[in-house]
């Protein structure tokens, strides 16, 4: 029996597939030499663990080399190694309004210190773009495009594959946020023609906080964020130039990545596509239970449109952050309120002053745990 009703899996899943756990432990237990930079047998053992792990997520990216994949500790790293590492001195980038802070804070530093300039493509209430004014602010000097691929906000599931042909059309690297959709739908950098892919491990891959990575195209040359020690090429005063040493310098968290693996197998025993159903179809109930409770207004697509594990709302009279107070308080569940580290989308959806509560699902959730949330909503805002 699960002690809270969790719908804060967009920011974290849990609770984790109990292999997880035990994938940790057997790690540290028996893998827990620093991989890399010895040759005796566990430390030959914590290698092979960091191996397989790159193995099963090229496996769900369809990524055909493995060593494409750097790993770190959540997605905002990879954002940063990808944004930082590959712009230059007065490059043009074209972004979406959709971004998480995690896009936009780099970007602004790079605007700062490497007169970069960026455009924001406008989001739409459904948390839609344009393609064709997305299409008219390529310039000469456009290198990158970045792009959520679901709004951590709105739900909203932006057009990757077609952005992709965009930027392939003029010359940029695409870069895509997975953070709201790994694990959660099916994403084939191939097939999408995705150049860098940033995704953390701690949420729809079921891994511990602490992990997740970026997918680099073997033909991009990035500056690595970090400088030091690889347990290779250990003579040379330069970051070697081999993958995955070049991004992935200092000791990293094995025992973490143990578990990232786990995670990722019970998500391609599952399917990403049985999990993005069982998600939608959660979030459809979750939207018919909800609309009738008066004063609500829901963020994102209309009902029964595509939409990622989570519902957004906010209820006329009611602060976001004292719902969500009122929700753990009274009824045990976790939604996450206020503001969510996008203030563009929230200036799309109009509640820059207002915040909202999100409520987010996971591969566990239940339909009794969602109809616990609208019963739950309904007795709050009721009438006095
Ligand atoms: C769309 C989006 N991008 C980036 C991030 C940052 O992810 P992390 O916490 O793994 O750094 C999040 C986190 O919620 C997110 O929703």
């Amino acid at each position: 029996m699960k002690e809270v009703i969790y719908l804060d899996h967009a920011a974290t899943s849990w609770p984790k597939p109990p292999a997880v756990g035990e994938a940790m432990l057997h790690a540290l237990d028996v893998a827990g030499a620093n991989p890399g930079r010895g040759s005796h047998r566990m430390a030959v053992q914590a290698s092979r663990v960091l191996f397989d792990t790159r193995k099963v997520l090229s496996s769900l990216f369809g990524i055909s080399n493995a060593n494409d994949i750097a790993l770190g500790s959540n997605t905002t790293e990879a954002l940063n190694l990808a944004i930082q590492g590959h712009l230059r001195e007065g490059d043009h980038v074209i972004a979406t309004m959709a971004e998480h802070n995690s896009v936009r804070r780099p970007l602004e530093y790079m605007r700062r210190i490497r007169n970069v300039e960026v455009d924001y493509v406008p989001v739409n209430a459904a948390g839609d773009i344009d393609l064709v004014q997305l299409e008219r602010l390529f310039r000469p000097n456009t290198r990158l495009v970045v792009c959520t691929h679901s709004s951590n906000l709105l739900g909203s599931i932006l057009p990757i594959g077609e952005i992709s042909l965009i930027s392939r059309k003029y010359g940029a690297t695409f870069l895509v946020d997975a953070a709201q959709s790994a694990g959660i739908m099916p994403v084939d950098v191939q097939q999408l023609g995705i150049d860098m892919l940033a995704f953390p491990g701690h949420k729809g891959l079921l891994g511990p906080q602490g992990t997740g990575g970026l997918y680099i195209a073997p033909e991009l040359d990035l500056e690595p964020l970090l400088h030091g020690g690889t347990g290779s090429q250990s003579e040379a005063i330069e970051q070697p130039l081999v993958r995955p040493d070049r991004y992935e310098a200092g000791t990293p968290n094995t025992v973490g990545m143990a578990g990232l693996a786990a995670g990722v197998k019970h998500v391609m025993e599952l399917t990403p596509e049985a999990i993005y159903k069982h998600e939608w179809e959660l979030t459809q109930h979750m939207m018919q239970g909800l609309s009738s409770v008066a004063g609500i207004r829901m963020l994102g697509p209309e009902l029964g449109q595509p939409r990622t594990g989570l519902v957004s709302f906010t209820v006329e009279g009611y602060d976001s952050a004292q719902l969500a107070f009122q929700l753990d308080r009274r009824y045990g569940i976790a939604v996450r309120s206020g503001f969510h580290c996008t203030p563009l989308a929230h200036e799309s959806a109009g509640t820059t002053l207002s915040g909202a509560v999100r409520a987010s699902v996971g591969y566990s959730t239940t339909s009794q745990e969602i109809d616990a949330l609208i019963h739950a909503v309904n007795e709050l805002t009721m009438p006095r």
